[in-house]
């Protein structure tokens, strides 16, 4: 079990300097940026940036800052995005980063910043090469402007990119990489299409459960990590089902903020090790990996955790106060695949996914193991797989969720 206060050695809690939050908060990002500097590059995907670019130029305009334009970041920002985007930053002389947009956004945003401000290359940064807490400066000041009720990184010290050259994923992990300003503003995610409510709002529900049960959880994110669930259940389904209700859309929005709250400080486990090389495999995006591969590791870990998961199950619906930890806890998984199921998450397979033969995905089953645990999130995880386990998992979701005919496709 969790220890319910940090007693064996305090606790860093990181959180961006501040959060702007709610209907209208987008008209701050002048006034924060005039704070933090002269000329403002602007990082967003061209999709994103079509949609609210004018809007966000204008408001910082208004303020006073000039702008520079970085707006070809794709989803699973890659090396070349963050190499380009501080190409534009050098030759332009800005001195703050706006980032306009999802995780792919912010996390090329804080990429950029740390070549700003750090020596080396981007891929030196990462974890696996300088470890935790790898990149010794600041970068400089950094304003994400969300878009999704989904990612958390606008909270978190965490940046999550491609390396295009090994068709990989690494993961940058430090303070000095945090935002200084949030601006979470939920008619900004009126406009995501339903798919991608549904992709990031199972992403910001797993940032929850996997922060909730990860063994480095304590009350302190525990408290994050429950109330986003809380919300996520009563309000994913309403965002999805009409998505310009904007009461959902507000829920989904401090939902999202708390969830990376919670993994942003006791991290993420076993689910995003897997779901990083599963969606570098099927060129699916990141909550859609997420959700296809989440009932199976909580029906995995749940007897390493019941108490969390039967608090879980609960959550969700599906167990009753008066039921014992252990019988509650094994109904959590159903209780998830419910979720799913209303979103109708494993029927955009068809239209996001690229889902190779069960021979060929059997073919690279080791090879995903293997990242999984060189990404180090597995050892977060309550219950600890095996090789073989990990495996074994990643048959079972290509074969209940994946396949064609299979169970949660049909
Ligand atoms: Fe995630």
């Amino acid at each position: 079990m969790s220890p319910q206060t940090p007693t064996d050695e305090p606790r860093v809690v990181v959180s961006p300097g501040r959060t702007v939050l709610g209907v209208g908060a987008t008209e701050t990002v002048g006034t924060y940026a005039d704070r933090h500097g002269t000329k403002a590059l602007v990082v967003a995907s061209e999709q994103i940036f079509d949609i609210h670019g004018e809007r966000i130029l204008e408001c910082l305009h208004d303020a006073g800052v000039e702008t520079a334009v970085y707006d070809s970041v794709r989803p699973d920002p890659t090396v070349e995005n963050v190499e380009a985007a501080f190409d534009l930053w050098s030759e332009e002389g800005c001195d703050v980063i706006v980032t306009l947009g999802g995780g792919s956004s912010i996390d090329t945003g804080k990429a950029t910043g740390i070549l700003a401000t750090n020596e080396g290359g981007i891929r030196s940064f990462g974890v696996d090469k300088a470890g935790y807490e790898g990149v010794p400066n600041p970068i400089p000041p950094l304003i994400a402007v969300n878009t999704t009720a989904g990612t958390g990184s606008e909270t978190t010290r965490t940046s999550v990119l491609s390396d295009e050259s090994t068709s990989t994923k690494f993961i940058i992990v430090s303070e000095n990489i945090v935002p200084d300003v949030a601006i979470e503003d939920p008619e900004l995610t009126v406009s995501l299409p339903k798919s991608h409510t549904a992709f990031t709002g199972i992403d910001a529900f797993t940032h929850a459960i996997e922060a909730f049960t990860s063994v480095k959880s304590y009350s302190v994110t525990d408290n994050y990590a429950r109330d986003a669930m809380d919300r996520i259940v009563d309000a994913l389904p309403v965002a999805w089902s009409n998505g310009d209700d904007v009461e959902a859309r507000t829920e989904m929005m401090i939902a999202q903020f708390k969830a990376g709250k919670a993994f942003g400080n006791s991290s993420v486990a076993l689910i995003h090790g897997m779901a990083r090389p599963l969606g570098a495999q099927l060129h699916i995006p990141h909550g859609l990996a997420n959700g296809l591969i989440l009932p199976y590791v909580v029906e995995f870990n749940q007897m390493a955790a019941p108490e969390k998961y039967a608090e879980v199950a609960r959550i969700l619906g599906v167990a009753d106060e008066g039921e014992s930890a252990r019988v509650a806890a094994r109904k959590a998984s159903d209780g998830i695949e419910e979720l799913c199921e209303d979103i109708s998450l494993t029927g955009y397979l068809d239209e996001f996914g690229e889902v190779p033969s069960r021979e060929e995905y059997l073919e690279v089953v080791p090879e995903m193991t293997q990242d999984a645990f060189d990404s180090g999130s597995p050892d977060n995880n309550p219950r600890k797989p095996t090789r073989e386990e990990l495996e074994e998992l990643f048959v079972r979701v290509y074969d209940d969720a994946l396949a064609p005919d299979s169970r949660r496709r049909s």
